[in-house]
């Protein structure tokens, strides 16, 4: 099976990694559209052109089997058209685990740090309106304008990121806030930092366990058997940080660059 992948940059390795460790007998092609991130200060209609552009270069030069939206942003603003232009390709895309926050927490007051775009989404109103029906649970939400530039640099762990973060938290922390969502695919790269700044053990969901499971579940719908070597192709649009792809897979991999097509 080919198995295409994107995001708008570093972030969707933190599920190729994932994807790496269960799926097997695939090869896997990873876009990141580094030269129009980052896609979470966007408006949706640019995230969707971003997202079908990207589709369509995985389409015909990869003939993909399947495709992971390996970032929430895209997910929100483009899932729904890229499944009407493709309703034949297994499509799968992530969305901040809020559900299993809510479950997880101890004191039931949960943060859920996304991009500006994914917390305006539709997508994400919904989630929100439809669970707090259920459950009795304070939600925390905080976009990060600019914490993907600062990872994208590997700024993981500079003063510089530890004060916007603190910006961002201290009312979770006030708050005894004890599980974040990370709903954005770059934010697991910062988890240590968030721990440092909230003063404490956090419960962190992200969502590379369940889209892998998903992926694994559609494919073996389809007649996967999920056995071989699995590979994996890099590319790019733009610069990226090699140190930063190599701290996420914990190998080396060599990495293209590609300009898609206007
Ligand atoms: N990694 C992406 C996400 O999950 C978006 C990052 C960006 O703003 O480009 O939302």
């Amino acid at each position: 099976m080919t198995i295409g992948v994107f995001d708008s940059g570093l972030g969707g390795l933190t599920i190729v990694a994932t994807m790496l460790s269960h799926l097997r007998g695939a090869d896997i092609i990873y876009i990141a559209d580094t030269a129009s991130a980052p896609y979470g200060e966007k408006s949706p209609d640019q995230i969707r052109d971003f997202s079908i552009r990207i589709t369509d270069y995985l389409v015909s030069n990869y003939r993909i089997d399947a495709l992971v939206v390996a970032c929430n942003t895209a997910t929100s603003a483009a899932i729904a058209k890229l499944r009407e232009r493709y309703p034949n390709l297994i499509i799968v895309g992530t969305e901040p685990g809020l559900k299993p926050a809510i479950s997880h927490s101890v004191t039931k007051n949960v943060g859920v740090l996304a991009t500006p775009a994914t917390l305006n989404g539709e997508k994400y109103k919904a989630l929100v309106a439809k669970l707090s029906e259920h459950y009795h649970v304070q939600v925390f939400e905080q976009p990060c304008p600019g914490l993907v530039q600062q990872i994208e640099a590997g700024k993981v762990d500079t003063q510089e990121t530890l004060s916007m973060l603190e910006g961002w938290l201290s009312e979770m922390r006030d708050a005894n806030v004890d599980t974040i969502v990370l709903g954005c695919t770059h934010y697991p790269l910062v988890k240590k930092s968030i721990e440092q700044v909230m003063h404490r053990a956090i419960i962190f969901i992200d969502s590379a366990e369940g889209v892998t499971k998903r992926l694994l579940t559609l494919l073996e719908q389809k007649g996967h058997i999920n056995s071989g070597s699995t590979t994996l192709e890099i590319l790019t649009t733009g610069a990226i940080q090699s140190s930063m792809v190599e701290s996420v897979l914990g190998d080396k991999f060599s990495i293209g660059m590609i300009k898609l097509p206007d």
